[in-house]
């Protein structure tokens, strides 16, 4: 099995787009190796598009930029497994990727077998440029076949953005992780949307194939290509905490080699990674307070028996929320109660009548690993 717990890395598209070369991605691993982000559990440095040249060789092969890359991806590969990190490329389903450079339609083989020569780890495989004639499921699972065969482990993210039902065939492609989202933009609104895209899809993601909600925007403070208004710590804070709810993959957007110390202790916080890439990756579960959407309550059950829980406040203005223990299975009747403290203040979490109860302000959140623990 090539990951059983979501993949973390750094990816280079939020933030440079086209402007990859081999400067940026190796500085961007000593960075990862040396700065305590791979110690956090980030390991894969993904190139993302438009690293190859438009045209392919004599033999049919992609060929990276040597202009972007003078040594070639074997070259930068061996940098990267030497910091002990893997390395991740990119390439489409479809005739040409979304930045139309060359891509895998009836290629899927030879570029399997070449990412593979090439020792990569991990493949990012994107949507454009789809013949209309051919269901995307088959050209997934065609790319599944050709990596499960290219000699190598290669950890295969599809990236259909959700298109054409995505939940409803992923896990038959072979993919280890699928995006359920849109492209994320570095602005509050795209991540309120992308949280509440998730209620409905949820069921689909887990072990074997986790429902990626699109690379951070932790740290990108207005910068780089998805940059746009930027957001404020407390709205990094809650996009961190409901992706680690949520069991996505976390990989980094934003500039980790020019990163301000409080982006790193968000993307670090150990408390939210563990219940990320918790063992049992039991499914979350959201309890919309007051059926409202703005107001979602995350629940998932882990592995040691606590439970993670995030009162979320998506609206503009501060909120009072509420959940009874016994709505989490800790019953008062049966002498159960629970303890635990907010993951990035550390305060202790407010019980009153055996109800957990938080006032959030404005796109906030607080988060606890709950204890279950006897009522003496
Ligand atoms: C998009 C994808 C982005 C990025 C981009 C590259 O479709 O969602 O994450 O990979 O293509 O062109």
């Amino acid at each position: 099995m090539i990951t059983h717990v979501p993949p973390m890395g750094w990816n280079t598209w939020n933030t440079f787009a086209g402007e990859v070369d081999e400067q940026l991605v190796l500085s961007s691993a000593d960075i990862l190796a040396e700065s305590g982000l791979k110690d956090a559990g980030y390991e894969y440095v993904v190139i993302d598009d438009c690293w190859a040249l438009k045209e392919r060789d004599k033999n049919g092969k992609l060929v990276p930029n040597p202009e972007k890359f003078p040594h070639g991806m074997k070259y930068v590969a061996d940098y990267i497994h030497a910091k002990g990190l893997k390395f991740g490329m990119y390439s489409c389903c479809g005739t040409m990727t979304c930045a139309e450079f060359p891509a895998s339609f009836d290629r899927e083989y030879t570029d399997a077998r070449t990412f593979a020569e090439w020792d990569v780890d991990f493949l990012k495989y994107d949507y454009c440029f789809k013949p209309s004639s051919v269901e995307g499921k088959l050209l997934f699972r065609r790319m599944g076949l050709a990596l499960a065969n290219s000699g190598r482990d290669i950890l295969f993210s599809g990236c259909s953005g959700g298109l054409d039902a995505t939940h409803e065939w992923i896990g038959s492609t072979g993919a280890n992780m699928w995006r359920s989202t849109p492209d994320i933009m570095d602005t509050w609104e795209s991540i309120k949307n992308l949280i509440i895209r998730q209620y409905d899809i949820l069921p689909f993601g887990g072990q074997g194939c986790f429902n990626d909600m699109d690379m951070l925007v932790v740290g990108m403070n207005g910068r780089g290509h998805v940059g746009l208004k930027g957001c404020t710590a407390d709205e990094y804070r809650v996009h961190f905490a409901a992706w680690c709810l949520l069991g996505s993959p976390l990989m980094i957007g934003c500039d980790i080699r020019n990163m301000d110390a409080e982006a790193k202790a968000i993307l670090t916080n150990p408390a939210l990674i563990a219940i990320d890439r918790d063992a049992r990756c039991a499914h979350p579960y959201i309890i919309r307070q007051s059926d409202n959407d703005e107001y979602p309550l995350i629940v998932r059950h882990l592995a040691d028996g606590d439970i993670a829980f995030g009162f979320f406040n998506l609206s503009d203005s501060a909120a009072n929320l509420w959940i009874p223990l016994a709505d989490l299975g800790i019953s008062f009747t049966q002498g159960k109660s629970a303890e635990g403290k907010d993951v990035y203040t550390g305060k202790p979490l407010a019980l009153k009548n055996e109800t957990l109860f938080a006032t959030v302000p404005p796109h906030g959140c607080e988060v606890y690993r709950l204890k279950i623990k006897d009522i003496k």
